[in-house]
């Protein structure tokens, strides 16, 4: 039997470890920090997801099989070269790959060069030179910051002023670090999540998914690291779907092989449907959260063959999905993706997991009681023959868990139901 390393500790984790445990092959699960609702189906082991000597000592100690690493910050900070260079067999992308989704400007040179669909773009250093191009062009115009930020480095300004503030806090005051700002024509259309596994020029596609980026009902509010997700994506034809694995999500991975940075692991591609076609709004270099909780549930293959055949560059076996579909609501801390507090009891329900799946995303546990421990707190999915089952069943799930600084947004699947 085998023994595995997942790497990180929130939703997405939670559902990776979750679909490792249906795997016969696996006997053992460890997960590095983990959290209060992965520890009831992984070994937690307190070590952070960035302490990649750490983790390395602690894979070839316990003489693990496979590491899985589940994020992004792990990625750039070398974990899968540095396993690979001590013989560990590890799914993910090497740090240089990982640049598709650590660098916005990376990305959009990238597609630019290899001509895959994107929104027209310019890339600046310099604040008075970005304002002055804000200024020749028209609003809403979309500013994203060159690096890591979870989600929240992307900003749309409907108004010189907002522009101008924005590119101000970028730019000249590093809000967000030291980098430079990607200027984006706005696109319109409505987004799903590609998610692929790669290796090297192979290209395996998952089923489809769209996440809520924004923080309140209706769409309105800051971006997040997304509110809630289903799949699969009915909006979607398959015509949509060849031209995204045929146009965007292929060409990117050979792209990648020629640049000499050749990805494994999965590739996720951020779609708008436009008027024109599917365009790549942002990749990613690894499963995004929440859709993770909501498309490896659907998976009827072993995922431990899938990791392993990406690992080991060996052939891909068929990768089958259930009929059943998924849709999740995330309950965050009130504040969130600004400040919030911590430590608030959670009360789940027993009941609750004969009718949905409970992800953790930041929970503690101190004598058996859950608490609040993040910014995203849980991922509540639901199941059915169609998304409005699903839909309801997620919904009465949130409703019946009792915490009071948590708050959803009711209307994820608006667009589909
Ligand atoms: P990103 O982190 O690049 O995915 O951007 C976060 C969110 O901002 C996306 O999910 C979109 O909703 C929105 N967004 C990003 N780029 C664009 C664009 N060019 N046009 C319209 N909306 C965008
Ligand atoms: N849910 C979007 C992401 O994982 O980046």
């Amino acid at each position: 039997m085998k023994k595995v390393l997942v790497i990180g500790g929130g939703g997405r984790e939670h559902a990776i470890v979750d679909a490792l445990s249906r795997s016969p092959q696996v006997g053992k699960i460890y997960c590095a920090p983990g959290n209060a609702g992965i520890a009831q189906q992984a070994e937690c082991v307190a070590l952070k997801d960035t302490d990649v000597e750490g983790l390395k000592a602690f894979a070839l100690e316990n003489g693990i099989d496979l590491a899985v690493v589940g994020p992004e910050v792990a990625l750039a900070a070398g974990v899968v070269d540095v396993f690979k260079a001590a013989g560990l067999r590890i799914f993910g992308p090497s740090k240089a790959a990982a640049t598709i989704e650590a660098s916005k400007d990376f990305a959009k040179q990238l597609m630019a060069k290899y001509n895959i669909p994107t929104a027209a773009f310019e890339t600046f250093e310099d604040y008075d030179a970005a304002l002055e191009y804000v200024k020749k062009g028209s609003f809403p115009v979309v500013l994203k910051y060159d690096g890591l930020a979870a989600g929240k480095g992307v900003v749309i300004p409907e108004t010189l002023e907002e522009a101008e503030e924005t590119l101000k806090d970028m730019l000249l005051d590093d809000k967000f670090g030291k980098g430079k700002v990607v200027v984006e024509e706005f696109l319109t259309g409505p987004e799903f999540s590609f998610m692929c596994f790669v290796d090297g020029l192979n290209v395996y596609p998952m089923t489809l998914s769209q996440d809520h980026k924004r923080a309140y009902e209706g769409d309105k509010g800051p971006n997040t690291g997304g509110m809630g997700a289903y799949s699969p994506v009915p909006l979607i034809t398959d015509e949509d779907l060849e031209f995204s694995l045929e146009k965007v999500m292929k060409p990117t991975a050979a792209a990648m092989v020629a640049e000499g940075c050749p990805f494994t692991g999965v590739l996720y591609g951020g779609l708008m449907k436009t008027p024109q076609g599917p365009k790549v709004i942002e990749f990613n270099c690894r499963f995004g959260d929440p859709e993770t909780e909501v498309v490896l549930p659907r998976l009827e293959s072993d995922i431990y063959d899938i990791f392993s055949a990406v690992a080991d560059n060996t052939p891909m076996p068929e990768i089958v999905w259930k009929k059943e579909v998924t849709m999740g609501f995330v309950m965050a801390s009130k504040g969130y993706p600004g400040d919030y507090e911590k430590g608030f009891p959670i009360v789940i329900p027993a009941e609750v997991e004969k009718t949905a799946r409970i992800y953790h995303m930041g929970t503690s546990v101190k004598d058996g009681q859950f608490y609040t421990s993040g910014g995203r707190v849980l991922m509540v999915v639901g199941f059915g023959a169609d998304l409005q089952e699903a839909h309801d069943k997620a919904l009465a799930a949130v409703e019946s868990i009792e915490c009071d600084n948590l708050f959803y947004r009711r209307d994820i699947g608006w667009r589909v139901l």
